[in-house]
């Protein structure tokens, strides 16, 4: 368990976020700020790099100084400090990697680099009392598994994505019908006023062996579909159906894919009490409820953070750091930000 009294600045910088958050080892969050890039990308359709960089670049060091007034707390009184330090957009990375090791550097703090990944494994166990080992699913724009989380820092991937990540479909079908960036709300949001079952898409792995997932056929579908409908153009009612088959198939193949790998986990991990759900597309109400009916059928609990700690934050970053500074854990001010960073390679 975390040091109740320690408190921790967390940055995050490795998309199009920019945030930073100080958070106490009780769970408490002290103050937190996120200022979302939207606008800077969404005449693009989607993340467009050297404009992340530079935006996190322009606002971070403002945005942390925000968040320590708000706190009411001066560095010296920090425990430590943590950021990303990948995977993500690289120049992202380094801004808030920079700025981290920096104030780490004159206030004579330890520095954490927190893997993003583990940040939104362990963000539920931010705001919820949940104890190791638990089944994750971590879903995201970027990323999509399923893995056995036996303890900070120590996580075994029982199936991934092949191809696309679930939330990179959400954007591309998003993306496909017009519907701008990020896919994700604007399709949850069309799919509410649709009907189910009009356009019969696949359901690719559905009732394969093991846990991985794929949804590059199901992206092709809804281009087949709409390429098939009059003048190859979705109406308003044509994109609420397709959004709302596309979320029913998404959320099929995610809860049958869930299922495999909770038969395994409580196999493996009999003392496992609970299927938790992190990660951008974690928001998606649709697929909350298909996991919570799996999770149960099973006889474990479901646990979800709430919906600004699913999508990048920079709370979980801190609480990850948290979670690594209670275990005697710290990085070096030589750390370099990567832009690969499997959560395989942590235990190393
Ligand atoms: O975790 P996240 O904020 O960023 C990373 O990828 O690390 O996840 C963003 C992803 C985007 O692909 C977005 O479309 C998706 O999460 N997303 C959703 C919803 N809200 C966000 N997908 C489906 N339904 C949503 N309500
Ligand atoms: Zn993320």
């Amino acid at each position: 368990m975390s040091d109740g009294r320690a408190i921790v600045l967390g940055i995050e910088t490795s998309c199009d976020e920019t945030a930073a958050a100080v958070v106490a080892g009780d769970r408490t969050v002290l103050a937190e700020r996120l200022l979302s890039q939207l606008d800077d990308h969404a005449p693009y359709g989607g993340i467009v790099p050297e404009i992340a960089a530079r935006a996190h670049l322009a606002h971070l060091d403002k945005l942390v100084a925000e968040t320590m007034a708000a706190a009411k707390l001066g560095f010296g009184d920090l425990s430590a400090v943590a950021a990303t330090g990948g995977p993500g957009l690289i120049g992202g990375v380094m801004v808030g990697v920079m700025t981290a090791k920096a104030i780490a550097a004159v206030h004579k703090l330890p520095f954490l680099a927190v893997n993003h990944l583990e940040g939104h494994a362990l963000s539920p166990r931010l705001t919820h009392d949940v104890a190791f080992p638990y089944l994750l699913l971590l879903v995201s724009g970027g990323h999509c598994q399923l893995l056995a989380a036996e303890g900070v820092g120590r996580y075994v991937r029982l199936g991934g994505t092949v191809d696309d990540a679930a939330g990179e479909a959400f954007d591309k079908v998003a993306k496909m019908l017009g519907l701008g960036y990020p896919g994700g709300p604007a399709v949850e949001r069309a799919a509410k006023q649709g009907r189910p079952g009009r356009f019969r898409l696949p359901r690719p792995m559905k009732g394969r062996e093991g846990a991985d997932f794929s949804f590059a056929g199901l992206k092709t579908a809804v281009r087949q579909a709409i390429a098939q409908l009059p003048g190859g153009r979705a109406s308003t009612a044509d994109t609420a159906d397709l959004c709302r088959d596309f979320q029913d198939a998404v959320s099929e193949i995610v809860a049958d894919r869930t299922r495999h790998a909770l038969q395994r986990f409580r196999k493996e991990w009999p003392a496992g009490r609970a299927l938790v759900v992190a990660g951008g597309v974690a928001a998606n109400a649709a697929l909350r409820a298909v996991l919570a009916g799996a999770a149960s059928e099973a006889g474990l609990d479901f646990v979800a953070p709430p919906l600004r700690y699913c999508t990048d934050n920079a709370a979980m970053i801190a609480w990850a750091g948290i979670e690594r500074l209670a275990l005697g854990q710290r990085d070096r001010l030589d750390f370099a930000p990567r832009p690969r960073w499997p959560l395989s390679e942590l235990a190393a």
